[in-house]
C-alpha cells in the first residue's frame, strides 16, 4: 500500500540526511535507509550524525512527527514509496575514477524490489556519476532485477545536488535551479511534482535535460567553482610580489563585472573537501577515457596543490627551516562551519610541515573529533586557540573561522614564542598589526622582504 507524496531515501551522508529532512520538513513522508546502523540509530533519535546548521532541529521534528521513518530494510520503504532518492557515496578509486559499486548495489536492491510492485514508480539517482551512467549500467540493473522496462513500467530520472557543507539545508531549501535528468517527460513531470511540493510557490527555475547532460552538469559545475578558486590563488600569488597587490581588491573589480561574478574568487590555502578533489579527478579520468586532453583541470589541480607548498616554503624562508620548530595551525576543517576535515587543506599542511621536521598544535571550534581520526599522535590538539599557540615559532590560519579574527597582537604575544603570524584565509585586519613586533604575512597581499 502506497502512502501519499512519499519518498525513500537510500544513503544518509551529507546529501542524503539533509534531503529526507527538509522533504519530510514539507510534510512529504520520506523512508530512510543507510547501510550502517549506528547512523540509523542516532536519526531514529532524532540526533543528526552530521554537523550542519538548522539540521538537528528539522530532523528531531520529522521524527517526533513521524513524517521521517528510518527502515532498516530498504524494501520496506520502496514498496509503501512512490519515489526512490539515491545518495550514497561515489568516492575516488585509485586512478581517479568515481567507485560505483555503491550505486549498483542500490540499483539491485530496488530493482528487486520494482519487481513485485504493482504501483507507479520513479527512482531518481542523485548521487554524483559519470555521464552515461544513468541510462547505461544503472539501467541496465534496474531492468534486469526487476524485470520491467524503464520508462514503460517505472520513471527514471538523473538530478544533481549543489548544496554546500555549512549551508545545506539552506541551498537545499532554497535552491539557484533544478536541474532534471529524465528518460522521458513523464519521469521528468513526475519528479517535478515532488518539487512542487517541496518548493510550493517559491520553485526555482527548473532545466529539464537529457541524464547525461545532467551527469555532465554536475561535474562541469564543481569543476568551474574550483577552477574560479585556483584562477584568484594564481593571481594571488602575483600581488604578493607587487606593492600595493591585494587580491581581494582584484576579486572585487573582475567580481562585479557580471559575466564573471563575485562567488568564489575568496583566495587563500585552496579548496578541499568531499567534493571538489574527488569530482575533478573523476572528470580528468573521464576526459583522458574519452581521448581529451584535461588542461584546465589539470592546472586547477596543480594550483591547489601548490598552495599548501607555497605555504611551508614560506614558513621554511622566514624561519630559515621548520626542522624542530613549533607551528601553531589555526583551523583543521576544509572550510569554516563545519566539522569535516575530509581532503581539507589545513590537514594537508599539518602532515606536510610534519615530513618537513616541524612539530604542530592544531586547534578547530567544531573539528576536534575528527582531527584526532586522522592526525591523532602525530599533533598537539589543543582545546582552545591559547593553547595552540603556547610557544609556537609560527602560526598559520588555515580554515577562516570567524573566531580567528579576534586574534590581536597582545592575545599572541602572551602565547608565542616566535613573531611569524601566516593568514592563508586573508580574514586578519591588517590595521591591527601595524605597529607591533609581529611579521603578519596575508596570502594574496605585498610582502615586503624579511627584515633581517
Ligand atoms: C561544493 C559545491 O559548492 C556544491 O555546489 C556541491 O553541491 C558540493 O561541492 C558537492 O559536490 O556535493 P562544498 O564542498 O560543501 O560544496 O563546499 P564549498 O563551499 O564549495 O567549498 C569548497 C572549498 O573551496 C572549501 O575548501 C572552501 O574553503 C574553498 N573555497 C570556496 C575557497 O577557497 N574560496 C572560495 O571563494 C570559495
Amino acid at each position: 500500500m502506497q502512502d501519499t507524496m512519499s519518498v525513500t531515501v537510500i544513503g544518509l551522508g551529507y546529501v542524503g540526511i539533509v534531503t529526507a529532512a527538509c522533504l519530510s520538513s514539507r510534510g512529504i513522508l520520506v523512508y530512510c535507509h543507510d547501510i550502517n546502523p549506528e547512523k540509523l540509530s542516532a536519526i531514529r533519535n532524532g540526533v543528526s550524525p552530521i554537523y550542519e546548521p538548522g539540521l538537528e532541529d528539522l530532523l528531531r521534528n520529522a521524527v517526533m512527527n513521524g513524517r521521517l521513518r528510518v527502515v532498516e530494510d530498504p524494501a520496506e520503504g520502496i514498496s509503501r514509496s512512490s519515489y526512490t532518492i539515491i545518495t550514497v557515496g561515489t568516492p575516488s578509486l585509485s586512478d581517479g575514477s568515481a567507485d560505483l559499486s555503491q550505486v549498483f548495489s542500490a540499483a539491485e536492491t530496488i530493482g528487486k524490489c520494482l519487481r513485485s510492485l504493482n504501483q507507479r514508480h520513479v527512482v531518481v539517482l542523485r548521487s554524483t556519476v559519470p555521464p552515461g551512467t544513468t541510462i547505461g549500467p544503472f539501467m541496465n540493473i534496474l531492468e534486469s532485477f526487476s524485470g520491467k522496462k524503464c520508462g514503460l513500467d517505472f520513471g527514471l530520472c538523473f538530478n544533481p545536488e549543489f548544496l554546500r557543507e555549512g549551508s545545506a539545508v539552506e541551498d537545499t531549501l532554497n535552491p539557484d535551479r533544478i536541474v532534471i535528468g529524465c528518460i522521458d517527460q513523464k519521469s521528468g513531470e513526475e519528479l517535478l511534482s515532488l518539487y512542487r511540493a517541496l518548493h510550493q510557490e517559491q520553485l526555482p527555475p527548473v532545466i529539464m535535460t537529457t541524464p547525461t547532460s545532467a551527469e555532465l552538469i554536475k561535474y562541469a559545475n564543481n569543476a568551474f567553482l574550483a577552477m574560479k578558486i585556483s584562477f584568484i590563488n594564481m593571481i594571488s600569488r602575483l600581488c604578493e610580489k607587487l606593492p600595493g597587490g591585494n587580491v581581494d581588491e582584484v576579486a572585487a573589480g573582475i567580481g562585479a563585472d557580471k559575466r564573471i561574478g563575485p562567488y568564489f574568487l575568496k583566495a587563500g590555502l585552496g579548496w578541499g573537501g568531499s567534493c571538489f578533489p574527488k569530482d575533478l579527478r573523476a572528470l580528468r579520468r573521464i576526459f583522458l577515457e574519452a581521448g581529451l586532453k584535461p588542461h584546465l583541470i589539470d592546472a586547477t589541480i596543480e594550483i591547489n596543490d601548490g598552495q599548501v607548498e607555497w605555504v611551508c616554503r614560506l614558513l621554511e624562508r622566514e624561519l630559515s627551516t621548520l626542522s624542530g620548530k613549533r607551528i601553531a595551525i589555526l583551523g583543521a576543517a576544509f572550510k569554516e562551519f563545519t566539522d569535516d576535515v575530509r581532503e581539507s587543506q589545513a590537514i594537508r599542511l599539518a602532515n606536510r610541515l610534519l615530513n618537513s621536521g616541524a612539530s604542530i598544535s592544531i586547534f578547530d571550534p567544531a573539528a576536534t573529533i575528527n582531527v584526532s581520526k586522522v592526525l591523532d599522535g602525530k599533533v598537539d590538539i589543543a582545546k582552545s586557540i591559547d593553547e595552540c599557540l603556547e610557544n609556537a615559532d609560527a602560526a598559520v590560519i588555515a580554515t577562516p573561522w570567524p573566531v580567528f579574527r579576534s586574534l590581536t597582537p597582545e592575545k599572541l604575544r602572551e602565547k608565542m614564542k616566535g613573531k611569524i603570524i601566516i593568514d592563508a584565509r586573508r580574514i586578519i585586519d591588517p590595521k591591527l598589526f601595524e605597529s607591533s613586533e609581529f611579521r603578519l604575512l596575508i596570502l594574496g597581499s605585498y610582502m615586503e622582504s624579511r627584515r633581517e
